[in-house]
């Protein structure tokens, strides 16, 4: 008996998204005041200009059930077209009840009840990266024909919070970023057997049961990402050349085949840095990289041990601060700015008006990405975006999707500020009196118009203990 070898790959991938960002910020120039920071580090060292909050009666739940409900309603969807429902959050609300459960409460609000009882799915973990493995199961449940024609719906939604006072503060957000994932997508069909991660045990960022803020190491975060997602996109570079995927020839880099580039961003500026570190290494063995340096005017430091670990490289003092020069004199060449701006601005405009999402960053990225190329009238059917996804603790996944040509019909309509709405500016009192957690879900800074709501925390008999009731307000 023969065995029929077919190479087709099914198209899976992102069909459209959706997304939630609560109507409270904070402004960086009222926050480095009251903080006694130069606006201007906030501006252009971080590159914040608005933070995102939540308001008392709102938590990760409603946010992922407001960017679910948007994606049904705007794409006509009901619930006996979903197969699963995930949610990919790090600000869980129960330690063992999922959140997507809760979100299915919310929906089957609108849709009635038991609608959503057919489908499935999980709340999913692993600091920021964990959407993007949710992506990936879920592309690959369509891919198996398990879904029976029908579609999955991947929601990423976080609160990031830090401890007052603290250097991570004003890299703090939320939102969440719903994403409805089929077969023959309209916006971007991911490529099949390139994806590839990382995983070690790591405490750069973590957030110990109980704690409402997490633990970090800001400078070894930092490093460890670029690392770890580093790693990533050489195992993807090597599945990439050996699929076929791409081609290489001599003296030119995997990134040259890559159109565009979609990271995690816990801020905008990691973003950036995040770029110069991958090209470093992509180019620094190509002929070009010999012009990099003339344009420079010095070469590139090398660690006292090229072997040694993080924390070794950390203690080296004095290449650090060569490689902070180094970095920061490759980031003004031509070499690299022709990169940026073609291939990364656009995905970072949303990040310095909403903040970190953690999960949802990289994919708030990808709708920037699409809404800020569409503004400067690109047709941007055909390219291809490279993911590079990151999740302290840690793990990062690479990965890329090409952009389908019936993107336009998503993008025509795109506009962050008008979806997102009218806005309300925090004072640092009202910022300080919600971090207290002094108020009420009652208390609520905004009235909320056509969304959910968290209404009520613990039932009032024993039975009903740690119950959350939402609603929706029309
Ligand atoms: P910091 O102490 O503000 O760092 O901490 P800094 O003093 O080095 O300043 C940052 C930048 O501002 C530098 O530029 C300065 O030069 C610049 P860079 O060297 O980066 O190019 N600067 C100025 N620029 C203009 N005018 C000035 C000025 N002064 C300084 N006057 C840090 C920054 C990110 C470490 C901190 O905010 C932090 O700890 N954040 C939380 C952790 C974090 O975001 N880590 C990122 C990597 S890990 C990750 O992304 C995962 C995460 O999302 C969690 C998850 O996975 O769930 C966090």
């Amino acid at each position: 008996m023969s065995t029929v070898r077919t190479d087709f790959v099914m198209p899976v991938g992102i069909d459209d998204l959706a997304i939630y960002v609560p109507k409270l910020y904070l402004d960086y120039r009222d926050f480095a005041e009251a903080r006694g920071i130069d606006p201007q580090k906030l501006e252009y060292g971080i590159g914040i200009k608005r933070m995102a909050m939540v308001d008392t009666n709102q938590d990760s739940a409603c946010m992922a059930a407001n960017a679910c409900l948007k994606l049904m309603q705007k794409n006509n969807l009901a619930p006996e077209d979903i197969g699963r429902l995930y949610v990919a959050t790090e600000s869980s609300i129960d330690e063992s009840k999922a959140m997507n459960s809760f979100v299915v409460g919310m929906l089957e609000l609108i849709y009635g009840e038991d609608s959503l009882e057919h489908a499935g799915g999980i709340e999913c973990k692993f600091a920021c990266v964990s959407g993007s493995y949710a992506l990936y199961d879920n592309a690959n449940w369509i891919r198996a024909e398990e879904n029976n024609r029908k579609a999955a719906i991947v929601v990423v939604s976080d609160i990031a919070k830090y401890d007052v006072g603290s250097t991570g503060e004003y890299t703090q957000g939320a939102g969440a970023v719903a994403m409805l994932i089929k077969e023959d997508p309209r916006l971007l069909a991911f490529d099949a057997k390139v994806t590839s991660t990382t995983i070690k045990n790591e405490y750069d960022f973590y957030r110990p049961c109980g704690r409402e803020t997490p633990l970090v190491n800001g400078t070894y975060s930092n490093l460890l990402y670029l690392i770890q997602v580093r790693k990533a996109f050489d195992s993807y570079k090597e599945k990439a050349i050996r699929t076929g995927l791409i081609r290489i020839n001599d003296g030119e880099s995997i990134t040259d085949h890559i159109d565009f580039f979609t990271v995690h961003l816990p801020y905008r500026r990691m973003g950036e840095k995040a770029l110069a570190y991958l090209l470093r290494h992509e180019w620094r063995t190509l002929p070009r990289w010999e012009l990099v340096i003339k344009e420079i005017g010095f070469r590139e430091p090398v660690p006292r041990d090229p072997r040694g670990t993080i924390e070794s490289i950390l203690l080296d003092t004095v290449f650090m601060k060569a490689d902070e020069q180094f970095r920061k004199s490759f980031m003004q060449t031509s070499y690299y700015n022709e990169v940026y701006e073609k291939k990364l601005s656009s995905s970072l405009e949303a990040s310095g008006i909403i903040g970190n999402l953690y999960t949802a960053s990289m994919y708030m990225g990808l709708r920037s990405l699409l809404e800020y190329e569409n503004k400067k009238n690109h047709n941007i059917g055909g390219k291809r975006i490279g993911f590079g996804s990151y999740g302290s603790g840690s793990s990062a996944m690479v990965f890329s999707g090409v952009i389908q040509e019936a993107y336009k019909e998503i993008v025509r309509d795109m506009n962050l500020e008008e979806e997102i709405g009218s806005r309300t500016k925090l004072t640092m009192d009202e910022y300080q009196s919600l971090r207290e957690n002094q108020l009420t879900l009652s208390d609520s800074y905004v009235r909320a118009k056509d969304e959910f709501i968290l209404v009520k925390i613990g039932g009032t008999t024993a039975d009903k203990a740690g119950f959350r009731e939402y609603c929706f307000c029309d």
